[in-house]
């Protein structure tokens, strides 16, 4: 587990010229970073034609870190920032959002937890503060011409909302791949939608030449000065909101928009409270950044956590993150369906991913510490989850939390021992039992057990194997989780005699095991498929070989059971794949 990561060491004063040159060169704007002593700080735009910072742009030589800058060095160069973000315009738009206590999970943790509440704005998350406050700082006559942008999400609905407040023209180039509830979204909110090929660099390449053909505004999703100043906005409101202690704050990185902002105006107001960049374990191109000295391109990066998904962080975004975040923690999409669920379980509110990656940053965090009672602040960042996620999400906050194991157990092809490795299981709760006869002579069944904590699933293991049954502990195999769990089964030529029967029966702790322990032994179970999917009721499809003869035993059976079943022999989806 990578956590905390602390920061990689700071730029000293006169190489940070160097790093400031490096956001002019990309971005159009200067921001001294000079000590101390080189007086106030000074905004100043020094736009050079064709160059442009973005997620495809170019690297530059890397250079040697040195040590980490102290607080009153940083000053001057936030104190621009602080100003901007003081006269920031964004309540046009946006809400000052709650920052909610969490008792559930402080309680669990031990730490005083709570959450900035920014997947109740208006589009459900924090984007159209930056966006708004960089179009309302446009002139007149760039607003009359219109804006444009490049998103796959979140950043287009703020544009589009900026936009109709502002009353002027927007055009958002998405990806053909965007789901179509958020182009649906974005044209609800009256903006102009091109669909263009089949990822973000795609779309920006086409929102780029669309910006010079139609003289339109580009508005950068995060390497912005006043999109910054926008997002940093939420760090003014909580420190407003509470003036006690706080230890850390928590925030997700993409791009690196969100976390500068905050981390601008917290060092300026309240330097002693921590700054924590949260990244994902497949989209960390921040962190790789800062460890590297400069800015690292990702390949690739996941996209289960979408609103993070960046490939190459800005430059100003990286010149203010190395030098503001003080501690990194990469989370995984286990641990942010987990956290969805416990912001879940203190609000009644689903986040999507990036928006709970905060949450799941203060569990690491806290557990990698002796510490107690400490404030920590999480940025609830979004909620544009597509409902369809759930599932996937719901499935996965059990491991994410440790809280589901997955075996695959070896039983001997026998009579009886179906039954004796149910015994062995007894009445905790099964969430998953899967079984094909293939071997005769051996059987490996694909076993789920919900547990407590992550230790447990070796607890089992090693119960399995003392009772004589060979065991893999799968709880923390990807492949097992999202496929194998999914193809056990197929054909066999040693079911002979098998009648295939879906059982429902009520989903409540042992009422499984009594299912299994009522069946008779003589009779040999050849298929078994249940898997707990939160529903009322379980379903199981069962496969029994029962010889001719036992015609009227089996039928006594099913009555005597009394659970609703049909008989599926017949059906064609069982002949066709598995028959
Ligand atoms: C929900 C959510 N969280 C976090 C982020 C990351 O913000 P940034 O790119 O400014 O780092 C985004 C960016 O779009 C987002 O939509």
């Amino acid at each position: 587990m990578p956590c905390p990561i602390r920061a990689a060491p700071i730029v000293s004063s006169t190489s940070s010229t160097v790093d400031s040159a490096q956001g002019s060169d990309a971005l159009g704007f200067f921001l001294p970073t000079a000590p101390a002593r080189a007086g106030p700080a000074r905004m100043m735009r020094r736009r050079k034609p064709g160059r442009r910072s973005d997620e495809q742009g170019m690297a530059k030589t890397p250079r040697t870190p040195a040590p980490r800058k102290t607080t009153a060095a940083r000053k001057p160069a936030l104190a621009g920032y602080l100003q901007k973000i003081l006269t920031a315009r964004v309540y046009d738009v946006a809400i000052e959002s709650a920052l909610e206590a969490a008792p559930r999970l402080s309680a669990r943790l031990g730490h005083r937890v709570l959450f900035k509440r920014e997947d109740t704005q208006p589009v459900f998350s924090f984007k159209l503060r930056g966006a708004y406050n960089k179009m309302a700082h446009l002139p007149k006559e760039a607003l009359a011409r219109g804006v444009i942008c490049a998103s796959a999400g979140n950043h287009a609905q703020g544009v589009a909302l900026a936009a109709r407040e502002l009353g002027c023209k927007a055009l958002v180039v998405m990806p053909t791949t965007t789901p179509s509830l958020k182009v649906a979204a974005v044209r609800a909110l009256g903006a102009e939608v091109v669909l263009r090929g089949d990822s973000y660099s795609d779309a920006y390449a086409h929102a780029i030449e669309l910006e010079g053909k139609r003289g339109l505004t580009f508005v950068h999703p995060f390497d912005d000065p006043d999109v910054i100043a926008g997002q940093g906005t939420i760090a003014m409101e909580i420190l407003r909101q509470h003036p006690g202690p706080i230890d850390a704050i928590f925030v997700a990185i993409g791009g690196g928009g969100l976390v500068s902002g905050i981390a601008a105006y917290v060092k300026a107001v309240r330097p002693s409270i921590r700054i924590v960049g949260v990244q994902m374990n497949d989209s960390d191109a921040m962190l790789r950044s800062v460890k590297a000295g400069r800015r690292v391109e990702l390949a690739d990066v996941g996209l289960f956590s979408d609103g993070t998904a960046v490939k190459k962080v800005g430059a100003e975004t990286f010149r203010l993150a190395r030098q503001l975040v003080d501690d990194w923690v990469v989370v995984d999409s286990d641990a942010a369906c987990a956290a969805i669920k416990d912001v879940f379980e203190d609000t009644r509110s689903i986040l999507e991913p990036a928006g709970a990656l905060g949450v799941a940053a203060i569990k690491q965090y806290a557990h990698g510490r002796d510490a107690k009672g400490e404030t920590y602040v999480a940025i609830t960042c979004g909620a544009n989850m597509n409902f369809d996620r759930l599932r996937f999400v719901a499935e996965r906050a059990e491991f994410g939390e440790e809280r589901e194991a997955l075996f695959a157990v070896t039983i001997p092809e026998e009579r009886g021992s179906f039954r004796r490795l149910c015994e062995l299981i007894g009445p905790r709760a099964v969430t998953e039992f899967n079984y094909r006869i293939s071997d005769a002579a051996e059987a490996h069944v694909f076993v789920g057990l919900a547990t407590i904590d992550r230790a447990e699933s070796a607890r089992l293991a090693e119960d399995f194997a003392s009772h004589g049954f060979p065991v893999l502990d799968l709880t923390g195999d990807d492949l097992a989780k999202e496929h194998v769990r999914h193809m056990v089964g197929g054909r066999s030529a040693l079911a002979r005699d098998e009648r295939i029967y879906r059982f429902v029966f009520p989903e409540r702790p042992g009422a499984l095991m009594r299912f299994l322990s009522r069946m008779p032994a003589g009779w040999n179970i050849s298929l078994f498929h249940y898997r707990n999917q939160g529903a009322d009721y379980g379903r199981i499809l069962v496969g029994l070989q029962v010889p001719p003869k036992d015609e009227k035993a089996f039928a006594d059976f099913l009555e005597t059971l009394a659970y609703p079943c049909a008989d599926e022999t017949g059906n064609p989806a069982y002949r066709l794949f598995l028959q």
